[in-house]
Order: structure tokens, then sequence, then C-alpha cells
């Protein structure tokens, strides 16, 4: 746990007031006193800021602060996770360029992969991570980058991220995680071998459902200067900062997908508690997987901290046992399942993960509704699945509301 760098990393305490919090920088743009010291910034001989496209003040605590949960080199917070991940790709790959990625990512990941991407001229080769041999069965000389999601959401499966880095390392290509289902209350996945790290901050950052947001992390492992990467060697002067450089330079401020200030405020004002509600997340998530398991209404669980799912055994050597606070859960029938998402009470029926309050969807008719049958089953998503990002009720209470609805759900099928 990280309690104290979650509330204090970052803030230079520069303050005329004696504040206590961040204060939102609601600005666009900043101005200096001379045209030769606005002239040093632009050409970046002197720390400044120009524009809030480029850096804010208030963005720039929240960066600080990400960086020193996840322990790494620096971060770009972004306009949300999507911008995060658009970013990073295409700010590293061109036409002709491959892309490694396991299948169950988030819908949204695989939309701009196999649309937007696509589109540009960048192939991706979708792989199932519960074999990492399938990671180097994919590789060609044209693979600039892999992909993965620490817990695959909704597929809950876990790759074997030091192996699958290794073999990055080997082919000498960044390993790119996008680690929104385990947000950074301690900073392990620098250790675990992770390039550059993504975080949808819309999720347990905010944890209150009221601000969209992402981030970029270097983690400091990956040799930019000696890379591939033609776009990144003109900023190697700023040696492991030279891939953020780039980003702040080049596709992060061209796409244009910068962090608002009061996001930023939101985001660090909910990163003071991360840690903390985490801990109420995972015993929630333990507890009602559990309670799903033994209930004879539920044809099947998915939550990867069960003792008989696959990955257990990569949850208890890589994330110290903490399985996320998503699950995923059958009832055979679409139908059925319907019955369960309108007879709940306390769970809410709609999109988003990570919130304060528990929430229930049917992935198949909503975020996978654009994949065929054929796509949804290797994303992991069958006609009956229920996905539920737990949430910090009292464990008693979304306990009790599930029963009545799974009692709902099957009575009204008979
Ligand atoms: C794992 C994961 N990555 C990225 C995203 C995209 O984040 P955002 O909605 O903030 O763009 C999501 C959204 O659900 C997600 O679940």
């Amino acid at each position: 746990m990280n309690n104290t760098t979650a509330i204090h990393a970052g803030d230079q305490k520069k303050s005329d007031w004696g504040q206590s919090t961040v204060p939102v920088y609601q600005t666009v743009s900043y101005s200096y006193k001379t045209a030769k010291e606005l002239e040093a910034v632009f050409s970046g001989r002197a720390l400044g800021h120009i524009y809030s496209r480029i850096s804010n003040p208030t963005t720039a605590v929240l960066e600080r602060r990400l960086a020193g949960l996840e322990g790494a080199v620096g971060c770009i917070a972004t306009a949300s996770g999507m911008a995060a991940i658009s970013a990073v790709v295409l700010g590293l790959l061109k036409s002709g360029d491959h892309i490694v990625a396991s299948s169950g990512l988030f819908g949204g990941t695989i939309s701009l992969f196999n649309d937007t991407c696509t589109r540009m001229g960048i192939t991706t080769h979708y792989i199932d991570v519960a074999d990492t041999d399938n990671f180097a069965r994919a590789l060609t000389p044209r693979t600039k980058l892999l992909f993965v999601e620490t817990i695959g959401n909704p597929k809950m499966d876990v790759p074997d991220i030091p192996a699958v880095a290794e073999l990055a390392r080997q082919a000498g290509i960044p390993l790119v995680v996008d680690s929104t289902v385990t947000p950074p209350v301690t900073p392990r996945m620098k250790a675990l071998g992770a390039d550059i790290l993504i975080h949808s901050t819309t999720k347990f950052i905010n944890g209150h459902g009221t601000a969209m947001g992402g981030a970029i992390l270097d983690t400091g492992r990956y040799d930019w200067a000696n890379s591939s990467f033609e776009t990144v060697k003109p900023f190697k002067q700023a040696g492991q900062l030279a891939f953020l450089a780039y980003l702040r330079n080049g596709s992060y401020r061209d796409l244009g997908g910068c962090a608002a200030p009061m996001n930023s405020f939101l985001m660090l004002q909910s990163l003071e508690t991360l840690p903390l509600r985490m801990t109420q997340h995972l015993a929630n998530a333990r507890r009602l997987a559990t309670f799903l398991r033994d209930a004879p209404e539920v044809d099947w669980v998915n939550y990867p901290g069960l003792p008989d799912s696959p990955f257990a055994d990569r949850i208890d050597r890589l994330l110290d046992g903490q399985a996320g606070a998503i699950l995923t859960f059958g009832l055979g029938s679409k139908e059925r399942s319907f019955r369960f998402l309108d007879s709940v009470k306390l769970a809410r029926n709609m999109t988003n993960l990570g919130d304060a309050k528990t929430l229930v969807i049917h992935p198949a008719s909503t975020i996978f509704h654009e994949f065929d049958q054929e796509q949804q089953t290797q994303m992991g998503v069958a006609e009956d699945t229920i996905r539920v990002s737990v949430g910090l009720e009292d464990a008693d209470d979304i306990v009790a509301d599930f029963a009545q609805a799974l009692a709902l759900a099957v009575r009204e099928a008979v």
C-alpha cells in the first residue's frame, strides 16, 4: 500500500495562501514578461507551461503523483484512457507495422486496433494469453509492440507479464500494459517488466464516476536511444524521458487528447483514497465471487481470484493474490441475464467500471454489440455473460441484492 505517495507525491507546495489542495489552474495559456523567456520555453531551453493542450500545472501534479505511485520515470495525463492508448500506438507505429495483443482486451481498444489502426496500415494479431508461447509464435519482423491488460476486461485472463516482457526484450520492442483494472496501490508493474503503462483514470483512480481521464507512464525499462523508433530518436538527449518528451511534442500534442485541469483536480482528490478504496473493492469482489460460485442459479463464474480459475496461480505469483474487482458470470441464457439485470435494486445497469457503486452490464448487447458472435467468444463474451464491477457498498448488501435478483431471474424462467 502506498497511502503517503497517493496523498503527497508531486505537490511542490508552492503556495501563497497555504491551501491544502492542489489549485485548479483553469487556464488555456501562460504569459511571460519577455519575448526571450517565451522563446526559451518554446525551444525547450527553459521549463514552463505554454498552452494547456501540451501541459498544465494542475495536471503536472497529477502526472508526478501517478509516476510516484508506479515508480515510473514520468507520466502524461490524457483526456481518457482511449486518448492514452491512441497517443502511444499512433505515436509509435506507422503503416506496415504490426501489434501482437491479447484477445481479451477492452472492446474500445480492439475497435481502435481493428478500425482506425487498420485504416492506417497497422495490423494486429490477437492471441490467447493463457499460453505465453502464443506471443512468440505471433511475432513477425514487423511487430513493433506487445499490448496486454493486467487482467483482461471482460475475459478475466491474466498474462504472465514477466515472461511476455522477456520476449519483448529479446525482440527489442516495448511491452505496453494497460493496468486500468489493477490501479497503482503498490508499484508492481515496473518490477514485472512493463515498459509503458496505460491507465484509464476514469475507472478506479477517479472512482466516483465524475471525470474522464487517462495516463501514459514510462517505467524507464525500455532503451529508446537504441530502438528502431525513428520518431523518438530526436529526443534522445532527454535520456529515459525521450519517449514522453516525444509524445508531448508529437502525438499527444497533435491528437489533442489533453487532460482538463478540473478533471486532473478530481483525479488528485480521488487518488488520496485509492489504496483504502481498493482494499474494500478487492474484499467485496472476492466475497461476491464466492457467493456466485456457490449459488445454484449461477451456471458459471469467471473471477481469477477463485482457486479453480486457470489464472489463480498468476494472480498469486504476480499480483500478490489481488484479483481485481471485476468479475463475470452467466445464467445459461440471455433472457435470464436480462431478467437478472432488470431485477437488481442496489446495483446499476450501466457501462463503466471502478465506481464506488456496484455496476452490472450485459456486454454482448452493449459494449461488444459491434462484434459478431465468433469475435465475442474470442474476447470472452458469451450471450449470457453479465459483467460486474464490484463497488464499495457493504458486502452483505451487495450479496443480498444479487441473491434476490438471481431468484427472480430463474423463477420467471419456468
Ligand atoms: C481496460 C480498459 N482500458 C481502457 C479503457 C478506456 O478508457 P476510457 O473510457 O477512459 O477512454 C477502458 C474503458 O472501459 C478499459 O476498461
